[in-house]
This record gives C-alpha cells, structure tokens and sequence, in this order.
C-alpha cells in the first residue's frame, strides 16, 4: 500500500502556573493538574469536536499515586474527553513531554491519528525524585552507570569539571539573566497567556487560585548567588540559585495533521521538521542536547547558523552553557531563551517539555524573520532530546 509522511504541526499549548514543591499545589493532585490542562486546550478550541482527538499521551516520570494508572487514559476521562479517545502514559523523565509530542508526532506523520493531547506532569512535592525506584544492582556493581550519576546535581558538577571554562560566575550570571528575562516577559504578559489558573486550596487559608508561577526570583543578583551552598559537592559550583528547582505542574498540548488542522480551522503555531534523541555518559547527562541537536540537525539538512530560536531546557546553567560553548554561541544570545527558562520559572520534569514548545510557538509568532527553531533538554541517566520547528510565520521580513 503506498503511504504518504503528513506534516505535523503545534497547533496550541498550555501549561498550569508552576509550583514549588509544598507550596501552591502542596494539596492539589498531579493527575487534577493534567486535567486543568486538556479542559482548557478544548476550551480554547472550540472548533475542535473533542471526539476527534484520537491519543492522549501524558508524561510522568513517577508513575504511582496520583501519576499513576496510565494516567493519559484516567486524565482524559476526568477531562470530559468522550470515552472513545484512548491514552496512554510515558517516562523519559526530564524529556517526558518532549517523547509524548514527538512519540506522538510519529504517530500523526504514519497516519495514525489526525489530533492528539500531548503533554506531562511532575508533583516533585508529592513525588519526590527517585523515590520508589529501584535500580538493578548491576547497574552498581559493574558500573554501568556509576551511583553518583543518580543524583542530576552531581552530573552537573561533572559537567563543570568537563568544561573549565564554564566557571561559577558564568553559570550565576546566566542564572541572573533567566530571572531578568523571566520577570521581563511576565511584565509584557507573554507568559500570562497560556498558563491555566488552578483552584488550590490548604488548610490554613482555605481556596485560592494558583495564576502565577511561584518559583521566580526577580530580585536575584551575582551578589546574592555568591554566597549559597553548593549542596552536591563542598567548593562545588551548582547551588540552590544556578538550578531549577523542586517543582509542580502539568503541560499539555494538541497536535495535528496539518491538513486536518486546516479542515478543522484550528490555528497552526509551529511545523514540526525532526527531532532527535541520544545517549552520552549518564555521568555528564547535562551534556545530552549537543548530540541530540547534531543528530536532529543532521536528518533536517540543516545547521546551528539556520536556528534562529533556541529553548534549552535550564535544568542547570551549566548544561545550558555547555551546549552554547559547543556551538560558539555567546552565553547572552538573544537567540536563547529570550523569556528566561526552569532556572526561574521551575522545572517539573515529566512537564517541561511542552513549556519549552510554547515559548518558541509564542517566538515564532512575534519573528517572521525567525525561519526555524529548536526546543532541546537534557535528560536522566545520560540522554538529550532535541526537536526542530519551522515557523509557519516565516515571511524573511523583520516584524
Ligand atoms: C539545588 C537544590 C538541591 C536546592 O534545594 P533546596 O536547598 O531545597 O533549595 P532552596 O529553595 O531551599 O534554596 C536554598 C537556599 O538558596 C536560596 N536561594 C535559592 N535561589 C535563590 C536565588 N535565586 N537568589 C538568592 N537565594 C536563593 C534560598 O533562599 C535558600 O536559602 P536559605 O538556605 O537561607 O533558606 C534543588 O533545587 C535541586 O535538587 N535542584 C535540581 C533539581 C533537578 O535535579 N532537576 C532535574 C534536572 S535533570
């Protein structure tokens, strides 16, 4: 039977307001986050007949509890979604969303599906990292992966070490910026736009709304930076202030078929072109985008010079920064997660993945100039993802 690759476009994304862990979401469910999500994407879609959405794949990298049950079938169903749209649940941990867009992308390309939700969830605060795992004691005794490597700030440190040039001072002052950046783009309301506002509650002060995202630190300076532990390693260079934190959210987005897109009158933010995923040492995971990007690339025929939007998932400033020395991109690029990014805003792992997604769709509107971009993150025992996007804005004019 002859088949025919069908375009596969980002049609919208939204994510819930992001939350430090025991804080705004301390009594809230990672799977009612979720479900905030995909009401809100059909919310916001009214053209979209809900029964047509034919996958719902939802990320999280602990999946008990309430990240539990194949959680993209439970959500959908709590979401309102007809009970003939099925779902499924995934783990790539940081990249959890990233693999549910990309897994699913394939799937829409293949001509499986015509629409799905894709997305992720992380209630650190209600899922701490690691917990119930337990690794297979080879992984230990023939060092397979050495045990310090299970602890993302000291595959940080390692990355430090790989990279003398990226000193501390580098990694503060880019920590700075993202907090300058973050706090710039809530201030022209860019960010504003597609977070879902989350009814919360706790014990003390009864309801509430969660509309903001609760990690940023406007105020951070190189001054108060200086002086904080480096909790992976005494003298370290990763501290509390050059990291993402420990926190809540849920992303989701619909993706689409781009002719069904068209047939459906459902707007059209970003054309996926390739995407990418590799392995490194498990010991420098933070060094996983750079093969990941070379791989993505590469299958795209096209080169770092023709990327003129960057979101780099900012796990650490020190992965953010490898990946720029490696291309020869200055730390302050423009380019490069203009809004800011985790360091500030938060990173709930299995989530962060579509929140990169709608930066750049958010980009790609304001720079018709801007022909293509890439979203990339690091990810847990040694791996990068990384995605190339078109601009379907693309004029070649400056807006
Ligand atoms: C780095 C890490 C261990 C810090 O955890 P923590 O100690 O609970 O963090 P806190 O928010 O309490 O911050 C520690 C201190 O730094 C201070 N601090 C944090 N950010 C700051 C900033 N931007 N400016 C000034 N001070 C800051 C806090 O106020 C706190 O000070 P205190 O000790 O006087 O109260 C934790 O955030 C972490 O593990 N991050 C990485 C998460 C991760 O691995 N994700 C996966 C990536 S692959």
């Amino acid at each position: 039977m002859p088949r025919q690759l069908r375009e596969v476009v980002f049609v919208d994304g939204v994510r819930t307001p992001f939350g430090k862990a025991k804080g705004q979401y301390a009594e809230t469910r990672a799977d009612d986050l979720v479900i905030k999500c995909i009401r809100d994407l059909i919310r916001r879609n009214p053209q979209l007949p809900p029964e047509r959405i034919d996958e719902v794949a939802i990320a999280a990298t602990t999946q008990i509890g309430d990240q539990g049950l194949t959680i993209g079938r439970t959500a959908a169903l709590l979401a309102g979604l007809p009970q003939s749209v099925p779902g499924y649940a995934i783990d790539r941990m940081c990249a959890g969303a990233m693999t549910a867009v990309t897994t699913t992308a394939a799937g829409i390309a293949f001509g499986s599906y015509d629409v799905v939700v894709a997305g992720g969830v992380e209630h650190m605060g209600r899922h701490p990292m690691g917990e119930g795992v337990d690794p297979n004691p080879r992984i230990m005794s023939e060092r397979i992966v050495d045990p310090e490597a299970l602890s993302m700030g000291n595959t940080a440190e390692n990355l430090h070490d790989r990279y003398p040039t990226i000193t501390k001072e580098r990694a503060d002052a880019y920590a700075v910026r993202s907090q300058q950046r973050t706090a710039a783009a809530y201030a022209a309301g860019i960010i504003q736009p597609d977070l879902v506002p989350v009814a919360v509650r706790t014990a003390e002060e009864g309801w509430g709304l969660a509309t903001t995202d609760e990690p940023p630190r406007p105020e951070t300076s190189l001054e108060s930076l200086a002086g904080l532990k480096t909790p992976f390693r005494p003298h370290g260079r990763v501290t509390a202030g050059n990291a993402a934190g420990i926190n809540d959210g849920a992303t989701a987005c619909l993706l689409a078929d781009e002719e069904t897109a068209r047939e459906l009158g459902l707007p059209v933010k970003m054309r996926l072109v390739s995407f990418s995923f590799a392995g490194v040492e498990p010991e420098v995971m933070g060094a996983g985008p750079i093969p990941a990007t070379e791989k993505a690339l590469a299958q795209a025929g096209l080169t770092i010079d023709d990327i003129g939007a960057f979101e780099i998932n900012e796990a650490f400033a020190v992965q953010v920064l490898s990946l720029l020395e490696h291309y020869g991109i200055a730390d302050d690029d423009p380019r490069v997660n203009p809004y800011g990014g985790a360091i500030a805003m938060g990173h709930p792992l299995a989530s962060s993945g579509v929140r990169l997604m709608n930066h750049l769709a958010h980009r790609f509107a304001e720079a018709p100039d801007v022909r293509y971009g890439i979203t990339t993150m690091c990810v847990g025992i040694g791996m990068g993802g990384t995605v190339v996007w078109e601009n379907p804005h693309y004029t070649g004019e400056v807006a």
